[in-house]
């Protein structure tokens, strides 16, 4: 059995000024900044990415992530961030497909498949968010929508690729409205994922890929859904916005 190192981030979504994102990673910086029995990903919004970007180029574990770029290179498309621009700021990960957008914006799984190998070519690491709605899960169809999410978002990958690429389970009506799933349901849709992967990659694939719970993490259930066998870290929101939550997020899910 293969050991994933679990994979923390926090998305910060449109909050934080240049100012208060500084307060913040210094927070972080001196109650985890070398912090190691996880990763760490730090997701500001776009403004504050060169701010945080100063702080973390001391030694440190703590690494950049975006929360969105463009699938184009480069262009006449107005108020859009190319992977360059990003990489340019030591960006390493990126959430791609997060429900927000896909529900706001109408990303579809067409759009985010390109968003991926746009990251990808530039060498920062997608992290893709999947996950049903309320009426999809309280139909029962939640599995053939992770299913579908998976297939078309993931289409013409390589196993090598796939090694690159974080996947985060978000059950929409988990976010922001302080529901959790709970930990058995969690890890149930995290096995499907799993094996679904399996299906569309290899068994080896699906055995090293780190799938991230997202949906009302706070420092009181984080161990318990990120002991489950196949939770593999956490994209947490409205709790990574307070240093002091977020790193008890960290230390809880990895207390020893
Ligand atoms: P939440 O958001 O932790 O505030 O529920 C999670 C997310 O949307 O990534």
């Amino acid at each position: 059995m293969i050991t994933r190192k679990k994979i923390i981030a926090g998305n910060w979504k449109m909050n934080k000024t240049q100012a208060e994102a500084r307060v913040l990673v210094e927070d972080l910086l001196r109650d985890i900044g070398r912090f190691d029995a996880a990763e760490i990903v730090l997701c500001p919004p776009f403004t504050a990415l060169a701010a945080v970007s100063e702080l973390l180029s001391t030694e440190t574990n703590l690494r950049l992530g975006a929360q969105n770029l463009s699938e184009h290179a480069s262009g006449a498309y107005t108020g859009e961030i190319s992977a360059a621009m990003l990489k340019e700021l030591y960006v390493r990960y990126v959430i791609i497909g997060h429900s927000e957008r896909r529900h706001y914006q109408n990303e579809n799984n067409a759009l985010i498949n390109r968003k991926i190998k746009a990251a990808l070519a530039a060498e920062i690491k997608p992290i893709v968010c999947i996950g049903e709605t309320l009426p999809e899960r309280e139909a029962s169809h939640w599995k053939k929508v992770l299913e579908t999410q998976l297939t078309e978002g993931l289409a013409g990958f390589t196993e090598e690729q796939l090694a690159d690429i974080v996947l985060a389970y978000e059950p929409i009506w988990a976010i922001g409205t302080g529901k959790t799933a709970t930990p058995a349901q969690a890890e149930e849709a995290h096995q499907f994922i799993r094996q679904q992967v399996g299906k569309l990659f290899s068994a080896a694939a699906s055995d090293r890929v780190r799938i991230q719970y997202g949906g009302s993490v706070k420092p009181e259930n984080a161990r318990e859904l990120l002991t489950q066998p196949n939770i593999d870290g956490a994209l947490v929101g409205g709790a990574s916005l307070d240093g002091r939550g977020f790193t008890a997020i960290i230390k809880n899910a990895c207390a020893e």
